[in-house]
């Protein structure tokens, strides 16, 4: 996820050298987090600029890019501001336009990092370019940098001398979303501006005297000042802003700029004038103390350098100046608190990075309630129980011609792709095809122009899943992508696709991306079903279903102690394990069984249930563990007389079955050692939603209590790149 690091040094003397170091390595402590991209932005050469450095890649690749620029590390500052930022793209490709800082003109007047997304960010850049602004990159967060310089030079046109966080008050009310942003600026050197929503942001504080109280009280509009702000709804929609693309393009300077613009001269009015409530920022003289803050979206990126951090509440606007930190709220609310304490952080690095997690596999576990919910957000309407899939829309009428569908993928992927094939043919009726990436091409298998191959990756980099596309790109079929890597290669080789935003995945065994796939591709069967009105209903349930899916997921979560129980007791020291499925849970079989043995080392087998007689059942006797997936579909009546040839062989199979579920409350009162997990109900095409989690906590805990390494299982990568 992206990531984001702030340095200021207030009277505590650095040499640009130092400052860049700071910053580039607080990105190297976000680095765990995943990103593709990173950037920085300092004091220029030339009185009052800004100079952005900004690279594709890791975080060495930005050192790099500095070093070969070359700037005069010497430089001494008494008092300077800077950002970094490691991005994780979402909005456009991960190319050196869209690498923050972002800024708002070829100066960098106001240069800006941003994690979060701005969902009306499509409408302030056609207002923005209707202003005569030109874009040059296909983020989002450029808009917020354009926004700014456009409301200041309003203001100022207008004889407002506006104060910065003033501006960042104007430039929030025409967002829309969740930001947590840091802007540096020309127009206020040695300041920076650092604001939340939706998005963490904390800022560590760090002096050599004590501070004389351990918060910062919150400040509210003077509600007897002069209003001076405009908003941009208030303005001439058509007003262009020619001086923006000129040559005689306004100084940087305030003053000068005012005196060269012919503008009425700065007037401070009430409103503007800093009237200091940071009380823990002064010595006993009342004068300011030397002094530095930095500001992170995670903890692990300030930790080396302090351990009293202020943590920022939705909507509060942190000014930084003059060694000084300020909180501003745009109006006073009942109940909340007038002040943000300065707390002492007492956890180590490696805690803040994993959380109160142990491996980054249990934390990706335990976000999927969110990740689950990335991938819907923006997506589906629950209100008219549609489906937009921004990445489909131009192509979803040929796919709806297609002959046939195949869809391509390996390991995990490959079951996201079995658990929703049933629910891509109900709704679509077109023949759909799954195939295992290594063996479509082993096959050779014939593809003809009408036909549209579906990529299922995380990475987006598997080499087999590559070829196969390169395979179907050659003879001429329509290739959709399913991805979480923005910018990687499958997403952008496909024709179109969808991102499915789950975040980056770090433990080796697929989770999260597993959940999100799944609920993209039961997205994308949906949109394909959306001309049959004969299956409205069947659609609105399923919406309405997922609707439900990660508050589920959430439920289903709280059953990790019974899970670590099993494994501690009737699983552990056991050799082999069997997981039956059939239906829909067949797939949840098959990737229950591959996070089984990928981490655990211990041989386990997903087998559909119908096949049990024909030749699996001679491996069942009363040591065998078995689980089995009982929870309530059109085939519950089959699947419970695949149970009952086990229970009969003397079999002892762990049952996944639906909450309350009177079958199998029956059958333990007449068995004893049946033992269940029992999960929430959703719709049966979503169901394997659910019925993974417990597995996925199963292999976590087997694996743990044999004390291997979870998140670095033996001979495998998190990337395959190679056939
Ligand atoms: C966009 C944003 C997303 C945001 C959403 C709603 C981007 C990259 N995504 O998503 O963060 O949540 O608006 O505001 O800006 N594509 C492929 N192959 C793939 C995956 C995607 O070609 O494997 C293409 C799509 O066809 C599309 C583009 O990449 O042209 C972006 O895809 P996606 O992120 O899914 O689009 P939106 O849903 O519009
Ligand atoms: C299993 C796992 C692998 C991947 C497979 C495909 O937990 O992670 O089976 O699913 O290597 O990788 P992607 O999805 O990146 O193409």
């Amino acid at each position: 996820m992206c990531g984001i690091f702030g340095y200021c040094n207030y009277l505590v003397e650095k040499t640009r050298g130092e400052i860049i170091d700071i910053l580039v390595e607080g990105l190297g402590r976000l680095e765990y987090r995943g990103y593709d991209s990173t950037g920085i932005a300092i004091n220029g050469d030339k009185r009052n600029s800004i100079d952005v450095y900004r690279a594709i890649g890791k975080v060495s690749a930005l050192k790099q890019e500095i070093d070969n620029i070359n700037p005069n590390r010497d430089v001494t500052y008494a008092s300077h501001s800077g950002i970094a930022h490691t991005r994780w793209a979402t909005h456009g490709q991960p190319k050196q336009t869209n690498c923050h800082p972002q800024r708002s003109d070829p100066r960098n007047l106001f240069t800006i990092i941003h994690n979060g997304i701005i969902t009306n960010f499509r409408e302030l850049k056609t207002l923005l370019v209707n202003k005569g602004y030109t874009f040059e990159s296909d983020t989002d967060t450029e808009c917020i940098a354009k926004l700014f310089l456009h409301l200041y030079q309003t203001n100022i046109k207008m004889g407002n001398d506006i104060d910065f966080h003033e501006l960042t008050k104007l430039v929030l009310m025409e967002l829309e979303g969740s930001y947590g942003l840091l802007c540096k600026s020309v127009y206020f050197p040695g300041e920076i501006i650092a604001t939340r929503k939706g998005s963490p942001l904390l800022i560590g504080v760090k002096s050599e005297n004590k501070l004389k109280v351990d918060f910062v009280d919150v400040e509210f509009p003077n509600e007897n000042a002069i209003q001076t702000e405009t908003p941009l709804s208030n303005e001439c929609k058509t007003d262009n802003n020619d001086e923006l693309n000129s040559s005689n393009y306004p100084t940087v300077d305030k003053k000068e700029f005012h005196e060269k613009a012919g503008l009425v001269p700065i007037t401070a009015n009430e409103f503007n004038l800093r009237h200091s409530q940071s009380r823990a920022f002064l010595s006993e003289d009342g004068s300011p103390i030397p002094i530095e803050f930095f500001i992170s979206s995670d903890a692990a990126s300030v930790i080396k350098y302090t351990k009293k951090v202020l943590f920022l509440e939705d909507d509060d606007i942190a000014h930084i100046y003059d060694g000084e930190l300020h909180i501003h709220r745009s109006r006073k609310e009942v109940g909340k608190s007038m002040i943000r304490s300065i707390q002492t952080l007492e956890l180590e690095l490696a805690q803040i990075m994993k959380g109160p997690y142990e491996h980054f596999m249990q934390k990706e576990i335990y976000e999927q309630p969110v990740s689950t919910y990335n991938t819907m957000r923006g997506r589906l309407d629950f209100d008219n129980n549609l489906v937009n899939l921004g990445g489909l829309q131009q192509f979803i009428s040929t796919i709806r011609r297609a002959r046939r569908l195949i869809m391509i993928a390996c390991g995990t992927s490959y079951h996201s792709c079995l658990a929703t094939r049933a629910i891509f043919e109900e709704l679509s009726d077109i023949p759909v095809n799954v195939d295992l990436a290594s063996d479509f091409l082993d096959r050779k298998c014939p593809i003809f122009r009408d036909d549209v191959c579906v990529f299922v990756s995380q990475s987006g980099e598997t080499a087999d899943t590559m070829f196969a596309l390169n395979y179907a790109i050659d003879r001429g079929a329509l290739t959709v992508g399913i991805v979480n890597s923005v910018g990687s290669s499958i997403s952008r080789a496909t024709n179109c696709g969808v991102h499915i935003n789950a975040g980056p995945e770090i433990g080796v065994a697929s989770t999260k991306a597993y959940t999100s796939q799944y609920i993209a591709l039961v997205m994308f069967a949906v949109l394909l079903g959306e001309d049959r009105i004969s299956k409205n209903e069947r659609r609105r349930e399923i919406i309405q279903g997922l609707k439900l899916i990660p508050e589920q997921i959430k439920q289903v979560l709280k059953l990790e102690p019974k899970i670590k129980q099993l494994c501690e007791n009737e699983l552990s020291d056991q050799k082999s394990l069997l997981l039956l499925g059939r239906g829909y849970q067949f797939a949840s079989a098959l990737e229950g069984a591959l996070k089984i043995k990928e981490i655990s080392y211990m041989h386990s087998e997903g087998v559909l249930a119908g096949e049990l007689k024909h030749g699996v059942l001679a491996l069942v006797d009363e040591e065998l563990p078995i689980i089995a997936f009982g929870t309530r579909d059109y085939l519950f009546p089959k699947v419970v007389s695949s149970i009952e040839q086990v229970t009969a062989r003397k079999g002892h199979p762990i049952i996944i079955c639906n909450e309350n579920d009177e079958v199998w409350s029956k059958k333990k009162l007449e068995n004893d050692r049946l033992i269940t997990l029992e999960v929430p109900t959703t719709v049966d095409c979503l169901q394997g939603l659910i019925n993974i989690i417990p597995l996925q906590l199963m292999s976590y805990w087997l694996a743990s209590n044999r004390g291997i390494d979870v998140d670095f299982p033996r001979n495998l990568a998190k990337s395959v790149t190679v056939e």
